[in-house]
């Protein structure tokens, strides 16, 4: 398949026509190449230099300038949330401000997100996600193009508060209730990185459930059982390794594991992959080291960033 081709799958054109024009182009510009593969490189290269498909320019604006129309963008779209809070989340140092404009002579912005990425525990927070208007399909490429932007950046899942009038759409666009319907991002990981709201549905989307074969990267050539021993970081600030055992598993990417010092609730499901996990050597890899056996020396970590 042409990368032209892929273009057209990832954004296709809905209902744009009273904005965008004929000589239409998509591109990307991300600030995230310190993440990409070569190969990711090369496609990224591609996506930024390719001007003959998709109605839509997608990039993260830069100047204060541009970041203040957003500002005014999304309040006009969200007018229960106070400017100020709007602006502050905006701009504050860790935020990430995606644009989505129509590829024409005016770059109408007609799509803008905000979002917090959690690298360590790798997950994206979206704090504001609106189109120009409704109905009109915008939604649905600018999350498409959300969506490859976080795989672009390793993450595996996309988690907001969705205001109770957005759940559908963010339903259509494959994001399930969270903690209940998500397996491999745990409830306390999330909770303690974002901030919470009332009135609003806590909803996530599983990037590896949806594209397996984009995190086929992240399996080890050893497989993991149940049984097997692992070892789970958890907490922020002091940050501490803790034993478990994997008792089940689900798919390629998923375990399960229980810490035997903790209660049976505190199981949790985490991605093979994660940055928090680590894995043991199997014995082979293991045998220079017969002396010292004990679990800590048999773990070794599964990605090396
Ligand atoms: C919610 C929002 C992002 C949807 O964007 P959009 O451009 O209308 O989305 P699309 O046109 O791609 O719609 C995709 C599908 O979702 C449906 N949909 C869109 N908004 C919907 C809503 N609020 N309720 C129910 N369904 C909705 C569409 O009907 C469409 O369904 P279809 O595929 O069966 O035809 C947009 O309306 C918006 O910016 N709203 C105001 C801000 C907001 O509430 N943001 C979310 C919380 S921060």
């Amino acid at each position: 398949m042409s990368p032209g081709s892929i273009l057209s799958k990832l954004f296709p054109s809905k209902a744009l026509d009273a904005l965008s024009t004929a000589s239409a182009s998509t591109s990307v510009e991300s600030p995230r190449s310190k993440y990409a593969s070569s190969c990711v490189f090369i496609f990224s290269f591609y996506y930024r230099q390719n001007t003959s498909a998709g109605p839509d320019l997608f990039d993260y604006p830069s100047s204060r300038v541009d970041k203040e129309e957003i500002v005014r963008f999304l309040h006009a779209r969200l007018p229960c949330v106070p400017i100020k809070v709007i602006r502050a989340n905006s701009l504050e140092p860790d935020a990430q401000v995606f644009r989505m404009r129509t590829n024409d002579e005016h770059k109408h912005l007609i799509g803008a997100v905000v979002f917090k990425d959690h690298d360590q525990v790798e997950f994206r927070e979206v704090k504001y996600f609106c189109t120009a208007y409704q109905g009109g399909g915008i939604g649905t490429r600018l999350m498409n193009a959300l969506k490859e932007d976080s795989i672009e950046a390793k993450l595996f899942h996309i988690v907001l508060y969705a205001s109770n009038t957005a759940v559908q759409f963010f339903a259509k666009q494959d994001f399930l209730n969270f903690p209940d319907q998500i397996v491999g991002l745990s409830k306390s990981v999330v909770l303690a990185r974002i901030e919470q709201y009332q009135r609003s549905t806590l909803m996530a989307c599983d990037l590896i459930d949806l594209f397996p074969k984009k995190f086929s990267f992240l399996l080890s050539p050893d497989t993991v059982q149940a049984g097997d021993k692992v070892i789970v970081s958890h907490g922020m600030r002091h940050a501490r390794d803790e034993e478990g055992v994997v008792t089940e598993t689900k798919g390629k990417f998923k375990i399960k594991v229980r810490y035997p010092r903790w209660t049976s609730d505190s199981d949790e499901w985490i991605t093979i992959g994660a940055k928090r996990l680590k894995l043991p050597v199997s014995d082979d890899q293991n045998e220079d080291d017969e002396e010292d056996n004990t679990i800590m020396s048999r773990i070794k970590k599964i990605r090396i960033i």
